[in-house]
């Protein structure tokens, strides 16, 4: 089966028909460029290229830079423009795509080459169309690029709408990502024998993903040791792990521009530490509360809050909050500084996916962060991903009235964790959810797995996945 760039296109068509004023039906088309590839500063040196995930999302096309896609919304018919041909390229990177193979491979009714594109767009605007773009970065200096709308709210609204409800096909896609990287977890998790630095997760878990065919990862992974756990995008990986207790890795391997995004948390001995359990039972309560209420028609932000109150009755039972009710701790907000951020996120092709619709400037500290101020849909995947952290920088923001709240003395003794996130991949099914994710998070059994690697020694004991 192919990429379903038309059917994409017809959502994109559909969403922006409906929320564009005065739209002209017979008139309109959807003009998206390609990424380019650029050089590394005074170098001669190509950056690896990422596509652009809105060309890919009407193309599906990725490792290719040059190209662009244009759906015409009378006659719904899209067309790929290729890359010229580049014949002293030819020797440096071999043959290009040719439109034979795109018309076979890909989902198009035509497919022409870049130098079609200012004739193809001038015909166009000859009959009076709108040709609609996301912006013109890569060809402004083209005289093509006056020919086009850029920046249009409504034609991102559509694009934006339209990813957000992933079909079956992508669907597969990240399902084969979230394998992948279930995989590359069990490796790091069972291989601390030859992993005594950060650099050591990072490389483990770089090494299955690209020997599963993964060559990119969805983000820069997070590998963390001891009190670094707490930083909630730490990506420098590269400290001893040596007298610390806890691991935090939080990475996730893409599979044809779809993400994955997961977190596990281990102990460094294969045994957890009182404090560093204590942690783990809470968030792992607070994901499991959070899981069981993810359906259609369920407000994200009612599952947000719901996790902090989850954490404020477990540190009240743990004696790291005081002298107050639930309710009372739950108003005064000083969860926030053990929780900063949100509960999920959308993912698709961006780890970050698009549609979340956060709002970075609520002045309430406890949604500031949250990434998905909407109600859940089916096809929606999102990541659910609570946390609990012991951060000086974090905890030198509780205020006067929220420090009655927390025994300090107490929380000393958990600083040494850093942290601990769980963080699985979930689809919005439309009876409720399935979690995409399959590594364990059960502490028992990922103590079972650390120890299994940890009794076959240093003598390069290696997961091969
Ligand atoms: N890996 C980044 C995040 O979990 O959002
Ligand atoms: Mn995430
Ligand atoms: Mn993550």
């Amino acid at each position: 089966m192919k990429y379903p760039a038309k059917e994409h296109a017809l959502r994109v068509k559909n969403h922006f028909l409906a929320k564009k004023e005065s739209v002209k039906k017979d008139a309109t088309a959807f003009f998206i460029a390609s990424a380019k590839y650029t050089n590394y500063p005074y170098c001669d040196q190509v950056a690896p290229l990422r596509q652009n995930r809105y060309f890919h999302y009407l193309s599906g096309i990725d490792q290719i830079a040059g190209a662009f896609v244009l759906f015409n919304v009378f006659n719904d018919k899209l067309t790929l423009f290729l890359p010229n041909i580049d014949e002293d390229d030819i020797m440096w990177s071999g043959m290009p795509l040719s439109p034979e193979d795109a018309l076979k491979d890909y989902d198009f009714d035509e497919v022409l080459y870049a130098k079609d594109v200012a004739k193809t767009l001038k015909s166009l605007k000859s009959t009076n169309f709108d040709i609609y773009t996301t912006d013109t970065d890569e060809y402004a200096e083209t005289a093509f690029a006056k020919l086009v709308i850029a920046n249009d709210a409504s034609f991102f609204y559509a694009l934006d709408e339209s990813r957000l409800i992933k079909d079956e096909y992508e669907i597969s896609l990240m399902r084969h990502a979230a394998k992948i990287t279930d995989n590359c977890h069990m490796a790091v998790m069972s291989a601390l024998p030859i992993e005594t630095n950060e650099t050591h997760l990072h490389a483990e878990f770089v090494y299955h993903s690209l020997r599963q065919g993964s060559k990119f990862l969805s983000y820069d992974p997070i590998c963390c040791s001891g009190p670094s756990c707490g930083t909630l995008h730490y990506i420098k990986n590269d400290d001893e792990m040596d007298g610390k207790t806890s691991v935090l890795i939080d990475a996730g391997a893409e599979w044809k521009c779809y993400a994955s995004d997961v977190t596990r948390c281990f102990p460094i001995t294969g045994k957890f530490s009182k404090e560093h359990l204590d942690v783990y039972e809470t968030v792992r309560d607070m994901q499991a509360q959070a899981m069981k209420k993810i359906k259609p028609g369920v407000e994200w932000e009612d599952l947000h809050l719901l996790t902090h109150r989850v954490l404020i009755k477990h540190f009240l039972e743990l004696g790291l909050f005081q002298n107050g009710t639930e309710e009372e701790i739950f108003d005064s907000k000083v969860s926030a500084w053990f929780y900063p951020h949100g509960l999920g996120h959308m993912l698709g092709m961006d780890t970050h996916d698009v549609g979340g619709h956060a709002n970075y400037e609520d002045e309430n500290i406890m949604l500031r962060y949250l990434r998905i101020r909407r109600k859940l849909e089916a096809g929606m995947v999102v990541t659910n991903e609570p946390g609990v952290y012991f951060s000086p920088f974090l905890l030198e923001h509780i205020s006067k009235e929220q420090e009655k709240f927390v025994n300090k003395e107490l929380v000393e003794k958990y600083m040494y964790v850093g942290g601990v996130r769980i963080e699985d991949d979930i689809l919005v099914t439309p009876d409720g959810h399935e979690n995409l994710t399959g590594i364990t998070s059960d502490p028992y059994e990922i103590e079972k797995i650390v120890q299994k690697g940890l009794s076959k020694g240093k003598g390069g004991f290696h997961v091969i996945v």
